[in-house]
């Protein structure tokens, strides 16, 4: 629990003095008696460790250096935790978790005005979530009223997810090492995918061996819907209906990652239904796999973060004036962005407890520098359309290839890598078929 305390610690370093609230998420409802299965705040968990819903961090740093931090959460309720489960209560927080002191949720009102009184800056996610804001304006306004007892309301209101998701943007070696894991699940899920796929399956049945090979090391949830899209459904790039039959000639394309305590993976890999590319599926493929290559050579400390992008481009653009999709040179396809006819994305996000995780790609207006510890992905693609000006050999192909990667001082290490990438190794693997 002390990496969670040493996060409140760097935080109330950066804030110097004010106090911070920070709640966790609501609860979701599905539909009557049921609800959406319960995910935590990311910032909130960040700095807690604290899973259960109904919950607010609070982090006091007086003017004179006195820190606090401060977690509310439900109480202990015999009756609730027969039927809902168990809750750890305020006072065992307190141990658990390493808070300075911790109350029940429903005297977050009364002791918010106490506590917010006096403070120069409140710190606070500014917009996220709209009753909140009403919430804490309102608890602000009370406090201003008592302006003739000699206490002020903060003058000041800041966005205290700048101060967090810079944190959370470099990853320490204990993230790591979940993230490593939550990648190897993923991989392995991908090879299951592999071997399970053959002609008229449908799409939802690779989906399950998916979530089979989540759930049974542990990760019980995706950490976003899994895209498992056949033939032209892999052109619709955020396609998740997996309802469709696969056809013996189509490849197939799925975008999985799994969720692994609060960490995402995130992986695409493309293969052929029937296990042996065809000569037209095989020469996209090669194209965007060494777009991806180019581009995870550049993912080194001290590049650009664009500079993944700009290599992938490259190789992109000469592909797709070899396959005939684009003309001119590889300098004016890029100058007049033709490529994205069939490249719209871009090539890479920061990964972390979100799939898109948080963290600023520019310092100003310069993309900024790739430093150790940062985690991104490196996703190129190639979408195909029917269209009278595209070969019609290429028609419907959509590749993306994904992987999870850590800069490191030496360069970087792919987490991802243990799911099949070449040809040789996915037509190899798709030869153990499971029958
Ligand atoms: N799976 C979401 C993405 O690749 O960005
Ligand atoms: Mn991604
Ligand atoms: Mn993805």
């Amino acid at each position: 629990m002390t990496i969670y305390a040493q996060r409140r610690a760097r935080l109330m370093e950066s804030m110097q003095a004010g106090i911070a609230i920070v709640p966790t998420a609501p609860e979701m409802s599905r539909n009557s008696d049921t609800h959406y299965a319960y995910r935590h705040d990311s910032n909130f968990y960040y700095l807690s460790g604290f899973t259960e819903p109904e919950a607010v961090l609070v982090l006091v740093c007086d003017q004179q250096g006195q820190r606090q931090s401060i977690l509310f959460c439900r109480e202990k309720n015999l009756e609730r935790e027969i039927w809902d489960g168990y809750r750890v209560g305020p006072e065992a927080a307190i141990l658990q978790y390493h808070f300075d002191a911790a109350y029940p949720i429903a005297q977050l009102d009364e002791k918010l005005t106490e506590m917010i009184g006096n403070q120069p800056v409140l710190f606070y996610p500014l917009g996220q979530d709209a009753a909140w804001d009403q919430r804490l304006l309102m608890l602000r306004g009370v406090v201003q009223a008592k302006i003739r007892t000699g206490i002020r309301a903060p003058d000041e209101i800041r966005d205290v997810r700048a101060l967090i998701h810079e944190m959370r943007l470099t990853k320490d070696e204990y993230e790591l090492g979940i993230m490593r894991r939550a990648a190897n699940i993923s991989a392995q899920a991908h090879r299951r995918a592999m071997q399970f796929t053959r002609p008229d399956s449908f799409e939802y049945q690779i989906e399950a061996e998916i979530l089979h090979e989540f759930c049974r090391h542990g990760a019980r949830h995706p950490a976003y819907t899994s895209i498992v899209a056949s033939g032209a459904n892999a052109c619709v790039l955020h396609y998740i209906e997996n309802n469709a039959r696969l056809k013996d000639h189509d490849l197939l394309l799925i975008d999985a990652g799994c969720e692994l305590e609060g960490y995402a993976a995130d992986i695409s890999r493309t293969f052929p239904v029937n296990g042996t590319f065809s000569s037209a599926q095989k020469e996209v493929y090669e194209i965007v796999l060494a777009a991806q290559s180019a581009a995870i050579t550049a993912a080194v400390p001290g590049n650009s973060w664009n500079a993944p992008h700009e290599a992938a481009l490259q190789v992109l653009a000469q592909g797709f004036i070899d396959l005939k999709l684009c003309h001119g040179s590889v300098e004016s396809v890029l100058q007049d962005e033709s490529y994205k006819k069939f490249y719209m994305h871009r090539t890479g996000h920061w990964l972390g407890m979100d799939v898109h995780d948080v963290g600023d790609y520019k310092k100003g207006i310069e993309w900024r520098a790739l430093q150790p510890g940062m985690v991104l992905t490196v996703e190129p693609g190639c979408y195909i359309r029917p269209a009278d000006d595209v070969p019609k050999a290429l028609w419907n192909i959509g590749i993306r290839i994904e992987d999870d990667v850590v800069i490191n001082v030496d360069g970087n290490e792919v987490l991802t890598q243990a799911a099949p990438k070449t040809v040789a190794e996915i037509e190899e693997t798709m030869r153990s078929r499971y029958s």
